[in-house]
């Protein structure tokens, strides 16, 4: 016997998934039975990532949506209750990376990433845990972090300075919000194939045969490889599972040698 046909459908908010690890993360989730909300601050990236899922038979709609708003974070888990009747499941992967040396780093460069990375992602927390407290029965978010927020990168001290600044955001929320069943956890990539990955050996921040060398796995990491890491911290397999960062990086982290 079979009572899912009468469950309802459960729904996932994704930031930051017009394209590269949220894209993958939205597909991920909605195979795995979501409804789906495709945030990002480009409307045209996330109306075509929705079309796309829309047309192979899942349930998608955008949201044009910048975190780095707090208003416009409440109007995304509005928008998301209001057209998909609930919100079950918020991954943080909005984001953006504009290294360049400390010394020449300006206040404006500093605060829009704090904005996007750090204060984006608490915004898009707090708004998505009220609506979980309202409906009752609990939640999962999961933030996308990165190697550097525990491992230092020259030029990147305001992208370093907010990964880890959410990776502490992660287990605050975590503990606080346990008792409401909301599970918070974070996913820390290593350097993945995406176009952020593109631009960054595109501009010669790093030579990617450099980067793999480094990796005891030999390669970077696929935007799937991330994704289901994420879907498995999403899934009732992480049931007890909460302020805990899992990094998914071929080994990156754990490495100390040449
Ligand atoms: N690519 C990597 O190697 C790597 C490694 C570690 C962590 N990360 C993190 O993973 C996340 C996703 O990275 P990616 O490689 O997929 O990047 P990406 O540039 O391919 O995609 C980022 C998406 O975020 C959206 N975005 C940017 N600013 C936004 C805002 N203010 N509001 C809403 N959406 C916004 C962009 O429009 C874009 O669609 C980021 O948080 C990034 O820091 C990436």
């Amino acid at each position: 016997m079979t009572d899912s046909i009468s469950q309802p459908t459960k729904v996932a908010v994704i930031t930051g998934a017009g394209q590269g690890i949220g894209k993958a993360i939205a597909t991920h989730l909605a195979v795995d039975g979501f409804a789906i909300v495709i945030a990002d601050v480009r409307e045209e990236v996330a109306q075509k990532t929705a079309n796309e899922l829309s047309q192979q038979g899942f349930r998608a709609m955008p949201s044009r949506t910048d975190v780095s708003d707090p208003h416009a974070c409440d109007e995304m888990v509005a928008r998301a209750v209001d057209q998909l009747g609930r919100v079950d499941v918020l991954v943080n992967s909005a984001g953006i990376s504009k290294p360049g040396p400390s010394l020449d780093v300006t206040p404006e460069d500093w605060q829009r990433m704090m904005n996007i990375q750090l204060n984006g992602t608490f915004y898009s927390c707090q708004a998505a845990g009220r609506q979980m407290v309202k409906q009752g029965w609990g939640g999962c978010i999961v933030n996308i972090t990165s190697v550097t927020a525990q491992a230092a990168f020259p030029q990147r001290a305001s992208y370093c300075t907010a990964k880890a600044g959410v990776d502490m955001l992660t287990k605050v929320l975590a503990i606080e919000w346990a008792q409401y069943n909301i599970r918070v956890n974070a996913v820390g990539p290593s350097h993945t194939e995406t176009e952020m990955t593109k631009t960054l050996v595109a501009k010669g921040m790093y030579a990617l045969d450099t980067v793999t060398k480094r990796i005891p796995m030999g390669r970077l990491a696929s935007v799937d490889d991330i994704a289901n890491g994420v879907s498995f911290l999403c899934s009732d397999k992480a049931s007890f599972i909460t302020g805990h960062a899992l990094y998914v990086d071929g080994g990156y982290l754990a490495y100390g040698y040449f």
